[in-house]
């Protein structure tokens, strides 16, 4: 079947379309534990790239959780299966020439390695959200963790899933220690070499 399948060559490249918008296009991928901050932080990164008139979309896993990937749970094989269509949804977005940003748990070192192939290695800008598991369950934004330990939600990244912590990210946030302001910032100003 995949033998009969042969791409077709369109005209318009990822080059026409980075050129004409002024500006490259590649993936920002916030990885962290639930409740870390990833979406608070992507959500300023767009509102100030968009200020500069960059052209954006933000994926993010509560959404997509709803909507494309609804019939994925959280075990190990369907967490894999969600990254690996949302890298292949972001790899079309950075195709369409847009600034993409990302915000998944994204609890494993393999499937984020997959990002990075999938994308490519100079498309892709991993940025580790570190909050320590004490502070995200302090906030329990979601309610989330009160409802692990009571034992009704299974495979909560960090209570009794995995997260395997980047080893060597683009750029780390520590939100502990920073402010959601300062942070964004951090990452904009990383970015105008790139954009
Ligand atoms: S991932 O592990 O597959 O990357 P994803 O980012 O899509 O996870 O979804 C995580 C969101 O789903 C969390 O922010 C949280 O709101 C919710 N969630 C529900 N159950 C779980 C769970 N068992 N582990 C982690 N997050 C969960």
């Amino acid at each position: 079947m995949k033998d009969n399948i042969i791409s077709h060559n369109y005209q318009i490249s990822i080059d026409d379309r980075r050129k004409k918008n002024g500006h490259n296009s590649f993936l920002l991928w916030f990885t962290g534990l639930s409740g870390s901050g990833k979406s608070t932080i992507a959500n300023v990164v767009e509102q100030k790239l968009f200020q500069q008139d960059i052209k954006t979309y933000t994926l993010d896993g509560d959404n997509i959780r709803k909507g494309i990937n609804k019939d994925l749970t959280f075990s190990p094989h369907d967490r894999t299966e969600n990254i690996r269509r949302i890298a292949e949804i972001a790899n079309l977005m950075v195709d369409a020439g847009l600034v993409t940003l990302a915000a998944f748990v994204s609890p494993y070192k393999k499937d984020r390695d997959n990002i990075r192939s999938i994308v490519k290695d100079v498309n892709f800008v991993e940025i580790y959200i570190n909050t320590s598991i004490e502070e995200c369950e302090r906030r329990d934004v979601k309610g989330l963790y009160k409802k692990a330990r009571a034992g009704e939600i299974k495979n909560m990244t960090g209570i009794s899933a995995p997260y395997e912590a980047p080893e060597s990210p683009d750029i780390e946030i520590k939100t502990e220690n920073e402010s959601v302001e300062s942070a964004a910032q951090r990452i904009v100003d990383f970015l105008t070499l790139k954009i």
